[in-house]
């Protein structure tokens, strides 16, 4: 076969150079036609659409041709035509064929409309499906969108470690690190485990944040985000939390929460701009296939400002909703955690946009949360938003040593393990405040999609870690 440098798809649709020779490669994802005339629908991941292979069959071999089925990998010279009848403006008159890799007929996509339940059990070939091609290369172009949106802010891209010591959340949902032998634990005289000889001589964990660290970068540069997964054992089994997930978590010196509040909100759209200017071909496909309204959404989220609440109002909306005689699962109160479904009684029934909620009682927030005035409540917000609950959590933090060191020995972390941090307070305290967004949750939202696991390529969640 002749060589020729590969076009990649998404540059050849775009071409009107008619009569190039042109060499194009991908996978087969249909093929009809009749005895005389193959049309193949190519793809090679660059984009959405397919190129039209048009073969005589004629000129081919008879044995290869017969290896041209969906799921197969080819190499095609051919010339640039184009195209009336195949939905693009070109499609390519094949000269030469090459099959690469032939597919045999277990190949499980061999038609379209599989549930995305039967896709999940084969992670391994669903990034071939047009939903899964095009949820993937929104993923990437979200994070592409992370990266943009910080640098050209001035914030450093700051990497905090995965394997930590400290439970930056107080939560305990964390994975434990070790090279321990389970099958012959030393244990202390108290029955205790003995930590002396693992790995790190300590306790060790896979992080659940970046935060701790993060705050201690931010302390010296200024204005710094994490990017980075993100570990927790909750055991969980909704549609919107992994057991390892990406979080993206800056952290500003001198910020407090009103700017905070703002830094978030313009982060989303910004992301949510990026998307429909990069992806849209994508978020259209996704749009038309799942979710009629997605753009419609979208497009909303980026012209309403976000409403700013109280949790305390926030509450008091969701108790005259219950004595007016809507239902929830969960019970509603000051002092409550709210439940997905509050949340979204807030920002889908009674707001209608999305709600930065502010102020929760200290009790059920983290202990590094800055304090305020009342004595009962913290600088906290979530960001609450539709369809999704709680995108983003953050807070402004807790700046004065004594009021941090107390309020983490009422909530039981151990000094010993976050000595260091403690440290900052000590060393030139400052006013700053962070968040963090949930990367998937973001792409729930962007993708219109509705399950967490059909916006990672490889979920892991509980009893389920394969691929
Ligand atoms: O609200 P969280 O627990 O906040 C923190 O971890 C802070 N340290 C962030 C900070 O202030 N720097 O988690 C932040 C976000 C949540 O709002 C949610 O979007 C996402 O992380 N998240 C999860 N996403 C998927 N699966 C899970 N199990 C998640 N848990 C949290
Ligand atoms: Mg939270």
């Amino acid at each position: 076969m002749e060589k020729i440098s590969r076009t990649k798809i998404v540059d050849l649709l775009r071409r009107d150079d008619f009569g190039a020779m042109v060499n194009v490669k991908g996978w087969v994802r249909t093929r009809r036609g009749s005895k005389q005339v193959s049309f193949i629908a190519l793809n090679d991941g660059s984009t959405i659409n397919n190129v039209q292979l048009v073969a005589d069959l004629a000129n081919f071999d008879e044995e290869m041709l017969k290896l041209i089925t969906t799921g197969a990998c080819l190499s095609v010279n051919g010339l640039l035509a184009e195209s009336v009848g195949s939905g693009q403006k070109v499609e390519v008159l094949a000269r030469e064929i090459e099959v690469l890799g032939a597919c045999d007929n277990t190949y499980p996509l061999q038609k379209k409309g599989h549930s995305l339940e039967f896709l999940r059990e084969i992670a391994h070939l669903r990034p071939r499906t047009n939903t899964f091609g095009a949820v993937f290369r929104i993923r990437h172009n979200m994070a592409i969108a992370v990266h943009q949106f910080f640098h050209q802010r001035g914030f450093f891209y700051f990497h905090t470690p995965i394997i930590t010591a400290s439970d930056c959340e107080g939560a305990g949902q964390m994975f434990q690190v070790t090279t321990m032998n389970l099958y012959d634990l030393k244990k202390k005289e108290d029955g205790t485990i003995d930590y002396e000889n693992d790995f790190f001589g300590k306790q060790a964990s896979l992080t659940v944040s970046g935060q701790l660290e993060g705050e201690l970068a931010a302390m010296s540069l200024g204005s710094i985000y994490t990017f980075g997964p993100t570990f927790r054992a909750e055991n969980s089994n909704t549609p919107r939390h992994l057991a390892e997930f990406w979080m993206i978590e800056p952290e500003v010196a001198f910020n407090e929460i009103q700017e905070n509040m703002q830094l978030a909100e313009d982060f989303i759209k910004y992301c949510i701009q990026w998307a429909l200017d990069q992806c849209i071909d994508d978020i259209q496909f996704l749009n038309d296939m799942f979710d009629k309204e997605l753009i419609e959404r979208l497009k909303f989220v980026l012209s309403h400002n976000f409403i700013r609440l109280p949790y305390t109002e926030g509450v008091k909306i969701l108790e005259e909703a219950v004595s007016n005689g809507r239902k929830f699962e969960f019970p509603i109160f000051w002092g409550a955690d709210l439940a997905s479904e509050h949340e979204r009684y807030l920002v889908e029934e009674h707001f209608k946009c999305p709600v930065i909620l502010t102020d929760y009682p200290k009790e059920i927030k983290s202990f590094y949360m800055k304090q305020n005035e009342d004595g009962k409540t913290v600088r906290a917000m979530d960001v609450l938003f539709p369809k999704i609950g709680e995108i983003i959590g953050g807070s402004q933090r807790e700046e004065n040593y004594e009021k941090l060191c107390n309020r983490a020995k009422e909530m039981g972390v151990p000094e010993k393990d976050i000595w260091w941090y403690l440290d900052t307070r000590r060393f030139g305290t400052a006013p700053h405040s962070g968040f963090g967004l949930g990367f998937e949750r973001l792409l729930l939202f962007v993708t219109g999609m509705t399950n967490i696991r059909d916006v990672i390529p490889f979920p892991r969640t509980p009893h389920n870690a394969d691929f």
